[in-house]
């Protein structure tokens, strides 16, 4: 007894200095493509996170060199690097979450579909190992089309009998992110304290930012809303442009990535009212996927959450969206199920 008290007093100690994530469970995350643009940046994030104990990096090469480089960095993880498809199943073992940024960027004037026939095959690929060596883990799909990479995974899934649509997510943060960054510029509020849903999916129009719910709240024009929405649609091809070849988002899509997998590990550690945007299996509308706002819990998705009033110029672009949505979702099906 008198054991136990010393040790529930040394560590309310250590929980008043500021270390009470040590006693957090035990987490597991592995990102595949980590030796990537995305992936190098997002794994240093995830070596920052308190909530992860062991963080496994894996790619078809390059990997070594990340996880020794990351491995150096002072914070509670556990970091292993494991390089090409024979070390695939050890990586992923006990995997609580696995975040995918694996697969080709973008290059200017392409779309994110035309992605699509190198990337639906390597998401398969890795989808079929995830189903096989961690089927309970989150999985958090940022390879694009994402539109049709999520559709993929759930087929995959499907086959394997592993599926199930509370863990897995499409990862859209970084349209929040911007629509975030954009609006606080505009309404000049300061965007620490900014919210902004953003429905549909992840690519052109199909990424639907609700400025109407958008807080804290400001009187902007229709024109600045119309232009605020179009930003957020083209904030990748703005990216895409201005690396001019060498690439789409990296650096941001690390920040988004890392917020996105840290709100998924505190729904699993049971942490309340854990809620953010993400394109999930959905009956919020008509189509089988769709990103909205989703309560995370102790098994993923708690609760997808409705789409809350609509301005006019919201309701048109959510009925604008959906045939382009449901072309992807379905061109995702088709060639998983080939
Ligand atoms: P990148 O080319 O810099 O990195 C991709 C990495 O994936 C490379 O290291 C490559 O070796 C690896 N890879 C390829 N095949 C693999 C396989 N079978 N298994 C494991 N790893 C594999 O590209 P990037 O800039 O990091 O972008 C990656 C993906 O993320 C692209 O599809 C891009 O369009 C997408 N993306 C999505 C969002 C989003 O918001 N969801 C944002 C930015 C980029
Ligand atoms: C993004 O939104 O930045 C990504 O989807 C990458 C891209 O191709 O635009």
């Amino acid at each position: 007894r008198s054991l136990h008290s010393a040790v529930s007093r040394r560590s309310s100690h250590l929980a008043r200095r500021g270390y009470s994530s040590e006693s957090t469970p035990e987490r597991k995350v592995v990102v595949l493509g980590a030796a990537g643009g995305i992936g190098q940046p997002l794994s240093l994030l995830m070596k920052l996170n308190p909530l992860v104990t062991s963080l496994s990096l894996y790619d078809i090469a390059g990997t070594p060199g990340v996880a020794a480089d990351v491995s150096h960095v002072n914070t509670r993880s556990e970091v292993a690097g494991y390089q090409g498809e024979g070390e695939l199943g050890k990586a992923l073992e006990g995997a609580d979450v696995v975040i995918i940024p694996a697969g080709v960027p973008r290059k200017p004037g392409m779309t994110r579909d035309d992605l699509f026939n190198i990337n639906a095959g390597i998401v398969k690929s890795l989808c079929t190992a995830i189903s096989k060596y961690c089927p309970t883990a989150l999985v958090n799909m940022i390879s694009n089309p994402v539109n049709s990479t999520v559709p993929i995974a759930a087929e995959v899934f499907k086959k394997a009998g592993t599926y199930d649509e509370k863990r897995l997510f499409g990862v859209t943060t970084l349209d929040v992110v911007r629509a975030k960054t954009f609006y606080a510029g505009k309404a000049n509020v300061p965007v620490a304290g900014v919210n902004v849903p953003v429905i549909g999916g992840h690519a052109g129009i199909t990424i639907l930012p609700l400025f109407s719910q958008a807080t804290p709240k400001a009187n902007l024009d229709h024109d600045v809303i119309v232009a605020l929405t179009k930003r957020t649609q083209d904030g990748g091809t703005e990216v895409v442009e201005a690396k001019a070849g060498k690439g789409s988002a990296t650096l941001s899509m690390a920040y988004a990535g890392a917020l996105f997998a840290d709100a998924c590990l505190k729904g699993l550690n049971g942490v309340p009212d854990v809620v953010e945007c993400s394109f999930v299996q959905s009956n919020v509308t008509e189509l089988p996927f769709f990103a909205s706002k989703v309560r995370l819990g102790k098994n993923g998705v708690e609760e997808v959450l409705g789409l809350g009033a609509l301005s006019d110029y919201e309701k048109q672009g959510l009925e604008n969206l959906k045939p382009e949505l449901l072309a992807s979702i379905e061109k995702g099906i088709k060639f998983a199920n080939q």
